[in-house]
C-alpha cells in the first residue's frame, strides 16, 4: 500500500520543478492529485503523463476567484481535498536589496509568493475541514533563514509563509489539521538550472557536479548537499503529506544540505 493511499492533494504549480516532482510521487504512493498550475502547456502535460488519478485545472493562485474554483472542481472529481501542497511560487532576478528594488518587483513578488499560498490556504482549510482533517505544506525558503540573499523582496515574502504557517498550525490543529514549511537551499529545477546555463536534459548527477563547479560560491564549498533536485524535496513534501509525520506540526524543515545552521 501507497504511503498516501486515500488523499486526494491540490499541487499548486505541478506544472514545472518540485510541484511537478511531488506529483509524480503522490501518484506513486497511491494519492490522486489536482494539478493547480497556471501554464496550461505544462499543466497538461503533467496530468497527460500521470494518468487518471490526476486533473489539471488552470489555476492562478493570485486570484481567489480562480483558487475556489479550482479548489471546487478538484473536490467535485475526487469527493474531497485532504492535502494542500502550496508549491507555486519562485525569485525573479529584477529582485534587489531594500534600497534599489523596484517597487514592481514588491507587487509581483508578494502576489504570487505570499498572498497566494494565503489564499490557497484561505479557500483550501474549508476543504480540509469537511473532509475531517488534513494537511498543508508550504514553500518557505532557505533565504528567510539567514539574511544573505540579494533579493530582499522575496525574502520578505518567504519570511512570511513561515510565520502563517505557524499560525495556521496553531489555529487549525483542533481541526485535525496539521500545517508545515519546507525551506529548500538551491535546486535545480529547470527554471533555476537555466538560469545558471545549466542543461537540464542533462542527469541529475552532471547538473549537480556541474552546478557545484560553476557555482560552489553560492553553497559556500561547505555545503556539498545544498545544490538539489526536484525529487530530494518532493520527498520531503510526500513525508509531510503522510501519516508517517503525523507529530510533525507548525515545523519548518530546512532542505538546504546544512547551509542555514553553519
Ligand atoms: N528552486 C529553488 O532553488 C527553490 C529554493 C527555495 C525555495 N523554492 C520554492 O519552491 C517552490 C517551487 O520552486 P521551483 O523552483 O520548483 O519552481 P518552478 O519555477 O520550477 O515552478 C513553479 C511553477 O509555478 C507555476 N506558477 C507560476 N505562477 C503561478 C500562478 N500565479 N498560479 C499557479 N501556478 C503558477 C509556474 O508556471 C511553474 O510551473 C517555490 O515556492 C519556490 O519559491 C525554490
Amino acid at each position: 500500500m501507497g504511503r498516501l493511499e486515500g488523499k486526494v492533494a491540490f499541487i499548486t504549480g505541478a506544472g514545472a520543478g518540485i510541484g511537478r516532482a511531488s506529483a509524480q510521487k503522490f501518484v506513486t504512493e497511491g494519492a490522486r492529485v489536482v494539478v493547480a498550475e497556471l501554464n496550461p502547456e505544462t499543466g497538461k502535460a503533467t496530468a497527460a503523463a500521470l494518468g487518471d488519478a490526476v486533473l489539471f485545472v488552470p489555476t492562478d493562485v493570485t486570484d481567489e476567484s480562480s483558487v475556489a474554483a479550482s479548489l471546487d472542481a478538484g473536490a467535485k472529481q475526487f469527493g474531497k481535498i485532504d492535502v494542500l501542497v502550496n508549491c507555486a511560487g519562485g525569485s525573479i532576478q529584477a529582485d534587489a536589496s531594500v534600497t534599489d528594488v523596484d517597487l514592481d518587483v514588491w507587487d509581483t513578488t508578494i502576489h504570487l509568493d505570499l498572498k497566494g499560498p494565503f489564499l490557497c490556504c484561505r479557500a483550501g482549510i474549508p476543504h480540509l475541514q469537511r473532509a475531517g482533517g488534513g494537511t498543508i505544506v508550504n514553500f518557505t525558503s532557505i533565504v528567510a533563514l539567514k539574511g544573505a540573499f540579494p533579493g530582499h523582496v522575496y525574502t520578505t515574502a518567504k519570511g512570511g509563509i513561515i510565520s502563517l504557517t505557524q499560525a495556521i498550525a496553531g489555529r487549525y490543529w483542533r481541526d485535525g489539521i496539521r500545517a508545515n514549511a519546507i525551506a529548500p537551499g538551491i535546486v535545480l529545477s529547470e527554471r533555476v538550472a537555466s538560469r545558471f546555463g545549466i542543461d537540464g536534459e542533462n542527469s541529475d548527477e552532471d547538473q549537480i557536479k556541474t552546478a557545484m563547479a560553476t557555482k560552489s560560491r553560492l553553497v559556500d564549498d561547505r555545503h556539498p548537499f545544498g545544490y538539489g533536485m526536484p525529487e530530494d524535496i518532493a520527498n520531503v513534501v510526500v513525508f509531510l503529506a503522510s501519516d508517517e509525520s503525523r507529530m510533525v506540526n507548525a515545523a519548518v524543515i530546512p532542505a538546504e544540505g546544512g547551509a542555514s545552521a553553519y
